[in-house]
């Protein structure tokens, strides 16, 4: 299976390794991330944005003008730590990890909806049923983007375009900074992951299944004040 993708936030981690996979894979891919990529394929093209800015919709629509992509996957996130001291980075958290995302999505699915095909897949997160004292907009952005996903997907049933909320635990990127990373996926496995909501185009899809009670006691204690 192969077509023209575009991948939302692919100059590292797990968007950089499914773009070599794709790539593989025969797909024609255009990344855009607010670095330079080191990827030269003839297949590949590049486009230095930042989710953030203004003029980010603009670019979609002037990369829209030439090719309407099959697929569109959101990788684009950061995961700042709470300072109390001094919590400038918790609206771009929200604005880069959610913010973004319904962005590219406002500019790709109508067209797509047109169209009757295409598939747009968005990274989330296990956290997204979290209120992690020290990633508190980390865990808010996921679960808006989660809970955007599902209402997105639903909407897009009918017309042949299909919408994918994936749910990664811990994946070995920069990412995952925390000492503490049970069942970690090697970023090949995520990409593996993907590659199957490729082929299956599942509303939701969760990776490794076995965080989800990991996820679960984690929350639990929250509600107990035990911390998470
Ligand atoms: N790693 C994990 O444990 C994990 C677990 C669950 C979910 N996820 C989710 O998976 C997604 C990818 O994570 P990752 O681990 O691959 O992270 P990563 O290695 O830090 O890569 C993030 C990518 O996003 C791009 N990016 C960041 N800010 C951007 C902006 N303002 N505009 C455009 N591009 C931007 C970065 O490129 P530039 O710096 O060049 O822009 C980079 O290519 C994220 O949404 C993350 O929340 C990750």
């Amino acid at each position: 299976m192969s077509g023209f993708a575009w991948i939302i936030g692919n100059t590292d981690g797990i968007g950089r390794a499914l773009t070599r996979r794709l790539l593989t894979r025969g797909w024609g891919v255009t990344g855009i991330s607010r670095s330079e990529s080191e990827l030269s394929d003839s297949r590949y093209e590049h486009h230095v944005a930042d989710v953030t800015e203004q003029d980010f919709p603009l670019t979609l629509q002037r990369l829209l003008e030439r090719h309407l992509p099959d697929l569109v996957v959101y990788c684009a996130g950061i995961g700042e730590e709470l300072n109390l001291a001094d919590m400038h980075l918790e609206s771009r958290t929200f604005e880069v990890n959610l913010l973004g995302m319904v962005r590219t999505a406002a500019a790709v699915i109508p067209p797509m909806v047109t169209r009757g095909s295409g598939h747009f897949i968005g990274l989330s997160s296990l956290a997204d049923v979290l209120a992690l004292p020290d990633a508190t907009a980390y865990c808010a952005s996921k679960a808006g983007f989660s809970n955007y996903l599902a209402g997105l997907g639903r909407a897009t049933r009918k017309t042949g375009v299909a919408v994918t909320c994936v749910r990664f635990g811990f994946v070995d990127t920069k990412m995952a900074k925390g000492t503490v990373r049970p069942l970690m996926l090697p970023v090949e496995r995520a990409v593996d992951h993907l590659e199957c909501c490729i082929r299956r185009r599942p509303a939701r899809h969760t990776a490794p299944r076995l965080m989800i009670p990991l996820v679960q006691l984690t929350r639990f204690a929250g509600w107990l004040g035990l911390g998470g």
